[in-house]
Order: C-alpha cells, then sequence, then structure tokens
C-alpha cells in the first residue's frame, strides 16, 4: 500500500519502519550513559527502528547520542505532545516522530521539517482526522485499554486504506495476533527494553529479547 501523502526525510516513510520492525522499542532512559550501549544491543538483535520517549531530562541528549554514534540505527522521538518537542527532537537527530494523539500543530512542524510523522488515534473520529490531515499509517494508542484486536477488526471495515501500529499493552503474548491483522503493519512497546534491564546494563539479555521481537512477523 503507498502511502497518500510524501511524509520523509533521508528518504525514510513512516511505512519503512515497518520493514524494519516489526516492532518498535519504545524507550525510557534514565541515563545519557544507557542510550549508546542500548541502541547497539538493539541493532544486534536486528532492531534499528527505535522510539526515545521525550519523558526524561536525557531524552534529546540520547537521541543526539545514538544519531551520532549508532548510524545502523534509526532512532525517532516519541511522546511528541507540541511544536516544541518537534523542533528540538528534530534538532538532536530524530529522524522520525511518534505523537500518542495528533493536533495539527504538531502536524505543521512536522510538516515543514519534513520529518516523519506517526500521529496516535484512539477513536474512529481521530482516524478520520487524521487521514484527512494525510496520515494513513497511524498509531493506535492506548491499544488494549481502547479496544485492542477488536476495535482493529472493527476499524478494517470503514478504513480499509488505514494502516496501524498498536503500541500500549502490547508484549510478547499477544503481539502476534496484532501483527496478524490485516491492518496492523507493525507494533510498538517497551517489553523488549525493561526497565530493570535498562538499570542493570544487561545488554546481552535485551539483544536477545530484540532478536525474539524480530522474528515476529507483519504481514507487509
Ligand atoms: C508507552 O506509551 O509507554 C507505550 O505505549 C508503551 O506501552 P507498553 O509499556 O504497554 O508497551
Amino acid at each position: 500500500m503507498t502511502l497518500s501523502r510524501t511524509i520523509m526525510n533521508d528518504d525514510l516513510h513512516i511505512q519503512d519502519l515497518a520493514h524494519y520492525g516489526p516492532v518498535i522499542p519504545v524507550i525510557v532512559l534514565e541515563d545519557l550513559a544507557e542510550a549508546v550501549p542500548l541502541a547497539k544491543a538493539l541493532v544486534a538483535g536486528g532492531v534499528r527502528v527505535m522510539e526515545i520517549t521525550l519523558r526524561t531530562n536525557v531524552a534529546l541528549e540520547s537521541i543526539r547520542a545514538i544519531a551520532q554514534e549508532v548510524p545502523e540505527a534509526i532512532v525517532g522521538a516519541g511522546t511528541i505532545t507540541s511544536e516544541v518537542d518537534a523542533q528540538k527532537a528534530c534538532q538532536a537527530g530524530a529522524r522520525f516522530m511518534v505523537s500518542p494523539g495528533l493536533t495539527e500543530r504538531v502536524a505543521q512542524t512536522c510538516n515543514e521539517l519534513a520529518v516523519p510523522l506517526l500521529p496516535g488515534v484512539a477513536t474512529a473520529s481521530e482516524v478520520m482526522r487524521a487521514r484527512e490531515l494525510g496520515y494513513t499509517v497511524q498509531k493506535f494508542f492506548p491499544a488494549v485499554a481502547c479496544g485492542g484486536l477488536e476495535m482493529l477488526k472493527a476499524w478494517s471495515g470503514p478504513f480499509p486504506d488505514v494502516l496501524f501500529c498498536p503500541t500500549g499493552g502490547i508484549g510478547p503474548d499477544n503481539a502476534k495476533d496484532f501483527l496478524a491483522l490485516k491492518n496492523v503493519v507493525c507494533v510498538g512497546g517497551s517489553w523488549l527494553v525493561p526497565q530493570h534491564a535498562i538499570r542493570s546494563r544487561q545488554w546481552d539479555h535485551i539483544t536477545l529479547l530484540a532478536r525474539e521481537a524480530r522474528r515476529l512477523s507483519a504481514p507487509v
């Protein structure tokens, strides 16, 4: 399926993320020193796309460090909730943006920056609005809390042209079920970057989790 609009940066399209996936790790970093080894551990496990959430005060510097020191990584910024977030993340080197919802200001800023945006939706009206703004790949968030598999199946009728990246409540037990849906291109989740493993620098364990996640397949 072809994206209905050009949202790209360095020839990166949001749908390309699925081909590198099918899982996008959602990462929360508390210590800048964790950023590069974590990114290297994910890449070693075959996971090149990674989302660093802007929820801690080292997030932007972490994105910058990964962008500079781990060239195999495709690092993006998550929890984009304002135009300032998008501008700062782009300056730090983020190659894509992920937002929990969608505002016109965030959309416009990402367009101006020519950086791809994966916008969050949780209702049919939000799907329609995001589609009107040109986004045919959308993040379904928080996926399990908002209806999970059944909601995505229901949306496949009225929105056959929209693809989703469900995030929130996805783990090794249900990721395959989501990826088996025809309107799911990839899933997001924190399960392959657990806080305890990051804090204790268990990089081999994260590589193992990444390798397992990489073996899940998406129907793209
Ligand atoms: C988040 O916002 O933290 C993501 O949706 C990840 O959710 P998860 O921890 O349930 O994977």
